[in-house]
C-alpha cells in the first residue's frame, strides 16, 4: 500500500441507481493494487446546484459545502469516474460535482468507467471534454460497459454484477497499471 489515494466516483445519485454495483464491483477488482482506491459517493457528498457567486478557477468560496468539497478533492492524487450514459451524455450531477472546483482537478490523472444498454459510449466524447477542459491528466484507457435486459431484474438492479462486468475487468486492470505508471516520480 502506498500512500496515494485515487477516488472511485460515483457518478449517479437517483434512488434506485446501480451505479454503487458497477463502482463497488470496481472497487474489489483494485483493492490489492498498491494505490488506495476509495469510493466517493456524489449522493453523499449532497452538493446543491451550483451556488458559488464566483467561477471556481478563481478560487474564493463562499460556501462551507464548496470548502468541503474542496477539501476532499484535493485529498485525493487521481480519479476514475463511474457513470451511466444518460440521454447520449452523463449525469448532470456529475457535471454540477465538476463544476464546483478547478484546481482540484488540474493535472491529476483521470479516467473513467461508462455503462449502459450502449456502453455508454455516445457520453464518452462529451464527458472526455470536460476532462480535458478541466485540465485533467487523462489516461490512455476507459471503460465502454455493456449493461443488457438480461443482467438486471425487474426492478433493474444488476443480478450478478461481477459476471456482467467480466468483460472489462482486463481493461480495469489495464487502468490501475497506467495509474501506477502516472504516479511514479520522474527522474
Ligand atoms: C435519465 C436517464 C437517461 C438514460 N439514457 C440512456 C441512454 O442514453 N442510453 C442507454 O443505453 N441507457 C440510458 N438509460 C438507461 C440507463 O442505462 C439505466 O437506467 C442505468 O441503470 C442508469 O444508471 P443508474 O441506475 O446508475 O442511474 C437512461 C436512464 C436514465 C434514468
Amino acid at each position: 500500500m502506498t500512500d496515494q489515494r485515487i477516488a472511485i466516483i460515483v457518478g449517479s445519485t437517483r434512488p434506485s441507481r446501480i451505479c454503487p454495483a458497477i463502482a463497488g464491483w470496481a472497487h474489489r477488482i483494485l483493492e490489492p493494487s498498491p494505490l488506495s482506491y476509495e469510493l466517493v459517493d456524489l449522493a453523499e457528498v449532497d452538493l446543491p446546484f451550483l451556488d458559488e457567486p464566483l467561477m471556481a478557477a478563481l478560487g474564493h468560496y463562499e460556501h462551507p459545502h464548496t470548502r468541503r468539497w474542496s477539501q476532499t478533492i484535493s485529498a485525493f492524487d487521481g480519479f476514475l469516474f463511474v457513470y451511466p450514459q444518460y440521454n447520449w451524455g452523463y449525469p448532470g450531477v456529475l457535471k454540477n460535482a465538476l463544476d464546483f472546483l478547478f484546481t482540484e482537478w488540474n493535472g491529476r490523472p483521470a479516467t473513467f468507467l461508462t455503462y449502459g444498454g450502449h456502453n455508454g459510449s455516445a457520453s464518452v466524447e462529451p464527458f472526455t471534454r470536460v476532462l480535458t477542459s478541466l485540465r485533467m491528466n487523462l489516461l490512455e484507457t476507459h471503460i465502454e460497459a455493456h449493461i443488457g435486459r438480461s443482467d438486471v431484474n425487474q426492478q433493474w438492479q444488476l443480478i450478478d454484477p461481477a459476471t456482467t462486468l467480466e468483460p472489462v475487468r482486463g481493461r480495469l486492470l489495464e487502468i490501475d497499471r497506467q495509474f501506477r505508471a502516472a504516479m511514479e516520480p520522474t527522474a
